[in-house]
């Protein structure tokens, strides 16, 4: 690899350093570009610009590679449970039994979420998206715990209390909805039982949950659990840069996973699956919607992504999943018959070829969402509890690396100067 880069402009040579990463990526350091040549870069939507340097999530979008502190997510989904996951990307490596068991046991005693907080949650209407819900409410989780923003940070009791009660709140949208009391958590369950427990318990009957659910549960929150500086987390670091406190910037990644384009795809795609049920099935009408989409204004939701030019791994793993979780719980999805319908049709147009636009995550997660009872307008709260996890992994690698505030450059395309003119004279 060449040990710099050459800029020639305006007659004028400039020499960058490179470097290279554990993966072989490689960079061009233009951190004196501006100071050495008088100019910026202008990368919109940063497709080519690299923001840091991360040890904690490697993905290769040509080969559709996933790694979370180095191990496949394949394996992780196969052998790990989630909290197991959340402990190794957060602290870097997997955790030995005793940590396991301290982690673990610290979040379960602080599941319970402060009553006051309700009253903030009382104040939304009725029928609020749970995403905005969520944001305000892990917002607001500032104003419980100044000590987050006050000198000692306690940064490992915020990690807990935010793994901890995320969840809690994540369920009180859709009790809410179904006009159901709200459920405690309940200490003496796991993680996913416990969050499948204040989900779907109600006061009149016992509530087991179904290993099968506990199961599809664990392997889509750790497929979701990180990867690397998607718009979400891009946020999170963003807003902590500026030493906002981890609440905050958590809550900035919530939001920011909401946009369809983003963690609200999981959302769309059965929307939109349902849209093509409902309209007879026509897969090849919507393929070409898609293929002209310049006159339709429609997207093919669940297909295409920045990083990967092929399979998303994690498509791979949950399209398997929702085969396995349907038959399993006996369930009979007639949009995952189109879903496949769709994939099988877009794989083979030159359109998406070209574009090699494959299948995300959010493709086939929703199917499976569905199957385990949850609502749709519930999908993309999944994607954030899943999320979080990384969120909080690359907010703290941000503070711990000193990394500093984020403020890109622009070209400015404006007015020049101009004189003011008085009311009467414009
Ligand atoms: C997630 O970044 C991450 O890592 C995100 C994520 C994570 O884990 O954090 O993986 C989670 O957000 C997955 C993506 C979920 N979003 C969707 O499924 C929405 C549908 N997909 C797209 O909107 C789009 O593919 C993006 C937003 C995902 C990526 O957009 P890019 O990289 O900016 O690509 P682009 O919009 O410039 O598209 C390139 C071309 C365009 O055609 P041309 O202008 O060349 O003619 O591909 C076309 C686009 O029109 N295209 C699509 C398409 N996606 C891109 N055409 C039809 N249907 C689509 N879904």
């Amino acid at each position: 690899m060449a040990s710099n880069a050459e800029l020639i402009v305006d007659g004028k040579s400039y020499s960058f350093p490179t470097l290279e990463g554990s993966e072989h990526e490689k960079a061009v350091d233009i951190s004196n570009l501006r100071d050495q040549s008088g100019y910026v870069t202008l990368d919109r939507g940063y497709k080519n610009t690299g923001a840091t340097q991360s040890a904690i999530t490697f993905l290769d979008g040509e080969e559709g590679i996933l790694r979370y502190r180095g191990y496949s997510i394949e394996e992780l989904a196969e052998k790990a449970s989630f909290l197991e996951v959340a402990y190794l990307l957060i602290y870097g490596e997997l955790p030995t039994q005793i940590q396991y068991d301290a982690f673990a046991t610290g979040i379960r005693r602080h599941t319970l979420v402060n009553e006051d907080m309700r009253k903030i949650f009382d104040g939304f209407p009725v029928n609020a998206h749970p995403m905005c819900v969520l944001g305000s409410l892990v917002n607001a989780m500032s104003a419980f715990y100044p000590d987050s923003y006050e000198g000692n940070q306690n940064t490992d009791l915020h990690i807990t209390r935010l793994m901890a009660k995320l969840p809690t709140i994540a369920t009180w949208s859709y009790k809410r909805s179904q006009g159901h009391p709200i459920n405690y958590p309940k200490n003496e369950l796991d993680y996913i039982a416990n969050f499948l427990n204040m989900m779907f318990a109600l006061p009149v009957e016992d509530y087991k949950v179904d290993p099968v659910v506990a199961q599809a549960l664990n392997v889509l929150l750790i497929l979701h659990a990180d990867h690397e500086q998607n718009c979400s987390t891009s946020t999170v670091r963003l807003v902590g840069s500026s030493q906002a406190n981890i609440y905050s910037s958590i809550a900035a990644g919530v939001n920011a996973l909401w946009g369809p384009l983003h963690g609200g795809a999981n959302q769309e795609v059965i929307e939109m699956l349902e849209e093509i049920k409902e309209g007879g099935g026509d897969v090849a009408k919507y393929i070409d919607m898609a293929k002209n989409a310049k006159t339709t204004g429609f997207r093919l939701f669940g297909f295409g992504h920045r990083v990967y030019k092929n399979f998303d791994p994690r498509a791979r793993i949950i399209k398997k999943a929702a085969d396995d979780v349907l038959s399993k719980l006996g369930v009979n999805d007639p949009v995952l018959e189109i879903a496949k319908g769709l994939e099988e049709a877009a794989l083979n147009d030159p359109y998406f070829v070209q574009r090699k636009l494959y299948p995300n995550v959010d493709f086939y997660s929703g199917i499976i969402y569905r199957a385990l009872g949850i609502p749709t307008n519930m999908f993309t709260v999944m994607f954030a509890i899943g999320r979080l996890p990384g969120w909080i992994a690359q907010w703290k690698e941000m503070r711990e690396q000193k990394e500093p505030i984020g403020r890109p450059r622009q070209i400015y395309t404006g007015s020049t100067l101009r004189d003011f003119k008085a009311m009467g004279e414009r």
